[in-house]
């Protein structure tokens, strides 16, 4: 049922009042939230499947929601959202972490609420999701006994801010059920053949390493996936146009014993 003009404002005036976006998303009625991201753009490079019915789908790092809420859309039975559980629990650097220790505590809490927990939630609300639930935690803490198998576990644009990958992707890789798959994107700037990891850890101060596509390659396969699908490459690009980050996809299946 289409909004009213009153419905239509109050939900402008909701997402208004967070501060800080990740992803432009449809809302409906012409409200977009004000992200620096439309992944809209680039949804064909991630190879999703079109109909996802009956899919449990893990999204790892699912910030402001944009994937959680396609996979929804795509008619995924359970979609499982992980994010940190506050802005402080980022693998920041020292340095970083001591200027963090010195901010307002109200700003804080603020910065919390917006970009850890509130956009997320007003999109689920306002495209009227049933089916996307939240889970606060690192990726060091997801495990199959506590969430389950997933026939998807997804992890867009986030290797890099973790400070042990490889241990994030052993994590993922106990989540993906013997038949189902990891789809993973990271920032990949390193323009090499080799399996090369470069430390970029001064770069945001929670940016660690970034891997050669190659790089990410082995370490799936180290981590006891034995097929590498779907190598995509493309230019990541915020709606200014004037961030960009070379970006590479790829589908890993778990070796079948
Ligand atoms: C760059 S955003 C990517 C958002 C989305 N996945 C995408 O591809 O558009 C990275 C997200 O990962 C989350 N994140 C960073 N470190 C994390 C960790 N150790 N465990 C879980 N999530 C983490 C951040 O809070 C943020 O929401």
């Amino acid at each position: 049922m289409p909004r009213t003009p009153e419905e239509i404002r109050a939900l402008e005036d909701r997402v208004n009042q967070i501060e800080s976006w990740y992803h432009r998303i449809d809302l409906g009625d012409g409200v977009e939230t004000p992200g620096h991201f439309r992944m809209a753009d680039y949804l064909d490079y991630y190879h999703f499947p079109a109909d996802m019915s009956g899919m449990r789908v893990l999204d790892v790092g699912a910030s402001t929601g944009y994937f959680a809420y396609e996979f929804e859309r795509r008619g995924a039975a359970e979609i499982v959202g992980i994010e940190l559980p506050s802005w402080e629990a980022h693998d920041w650097t020292p340095r970083k972490r001591r200027e963090l220790d010195h901010k307002d505590a109200d700003k804080r809490a603020k910065d919390n609420r917006d970009v850890m927990i509130d956009g997320f939630m007003v999109v689920g609300e306002a495209l009227g999701s049933t089916r996307v639930k939240r889970e606060f935690r690192p990726i060091y803490e997801i495990n199959s006994q506590d969430l389950g198998t997933f026939d998807i576990v997804f992890s867009g644009a986030m290797l890099m801010h973790v400070r042990d990958p490889i241990l994030g992707i052993q994590r993922m890789r106990d989540c993906c059920k013997p038949d189902g798959r990891l789809i993973v994107s990271i920032s990949a700037a390193i323009d090499t053949d080799e399996p090369v990891a470069k430390f970029v850890g001064e770069w945001n101060e929670c940016n660690w390493w970034q891997m050669s596509p190659k790089c990410l390659d082995t370490v799936l396969e180290c981590c006891d996936f034995d097929r590498i699908e779907h190598r995509e490459r493309y230019t990541l690009e915020d709606v200014t146009g004037q961030f960009k980050d070379p970006t590479y996809v790829c589908h890993a299946l778990p070796r079948q014993d």
